[in-house]
């Protein structure tokens, strides 16, 4: 008798659609009777421009397995510009989740009001990519407290301003030039992203272990895994922009706390 895989994965698949194309695309492929996988959830959005990176590392942090995000193909976005928000929007955040290795539950694509097809061929695949790529691993109970945390920092990093301004500002340093009226090359520009994406989330993990408590560098640097003179960068850094200050020696060894910021 063959025997029934009871086990078997079934991803939890979450889509942002635009009203004005995706959406529709999929109400086409919904009409048409296309077959397409039945685990996705639809949330429709005006815009794909409106869908906040916050969202997604949220649902990420829940348990959903990945997010699809859709919007208007380049050029033929109602809000003009909305899609190519979106898609500087996703780099970010994907740089973001690659650090916790969760880039790869991430897709932005484009569907037409008149591609259902496309819309079907989209939701099938990620779902079969998924599927290869197994559960969240927030389901996994040992995994789960250290992703909780790590998902923590990414969202401070991206309710902060900071990240937002420089990834705004991509489209004009690169054809215009910053301050300085210096243009930067794309590639040069990914590598100052890189870095302080990367800094970002290692300085907003160590805001978040001294929130409570103040720590030795030695005592950050074991509990985020991080050399400790690269904590001790970070803790310079944080100092001179107000965000973290000395909270007392413990036997002549300083110990830091972060300073809350005025909401
Ligand atoms: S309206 Fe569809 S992406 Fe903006």
């Amino acid at each position: 008798m063959e025997e029934i895989d009871c086990m078997k994965f079934v991803p939890k698949i979450l889509g942002f659609l635009c009203n004005w194309c995706s959406y529709a695309g999929a109400d086409l492929a919904g009409v048409s009777r296309i077959q397409y996988s039945p685990n996705i959830r639809i949330i429709r959005v005006m815009c794909s421009g409106r869908v906040d990176p916050i969202f997604i590392a949220e649902a990420l942090s829940r348990n959903i397995d990945g997010v699809l995000v859709l919007g208007c193909h380049p050029g033929d976005c109602h809000y003009i510009s909305g899609n190519y928000e979106a898609e500087i929007k996703m780099k970010m955040l994907k740089k973001l989740l690659k650090i916790i290795g969760f880039a790869e539950r991430l897709q932005l694509d484009w569907v037409s009001a008149a591609e259902g097809n496309r819309f079907a061929q989209l939701v099938n695949k990620f779902n079969e990519h998924i599927e290869n790529l197994g559960p969240n691993p927030v389901r996994n109970k040992k995994l789960k407290k250290k992703l909780q945390s790590d998902f923590d920092a990414i969202k401070s990093v991206l309710r902060d301003s900071r990240l937002r301004i420089l990834v705004g500002r991509e489209r004009k340093i690169i054809n215009e030039g910053n301050a300085y009226n210096e243009r930067i090359p794309i590639e040069k520009f990914e590598q100052i992203l890189d870095d302080t994406i990367q800094n970002e989330f290692e300085r907003h993990k160590i805001l978040q272990i001294i929130s409570e408590n103040g720590k030795s560098v030695p005592e950050i640097s074991k509990e985020i895994q991080l050399a400790p003179n690269n904590v001790l960068n970070h803790i310079v850094s944080l100092r001179q922009k107000g965000l973290v200050d000395l909270h007392e020696l413990n036997e002549e060894i300083p110990l830091f706390i972060s300073i809350k910021e005025d909401k």
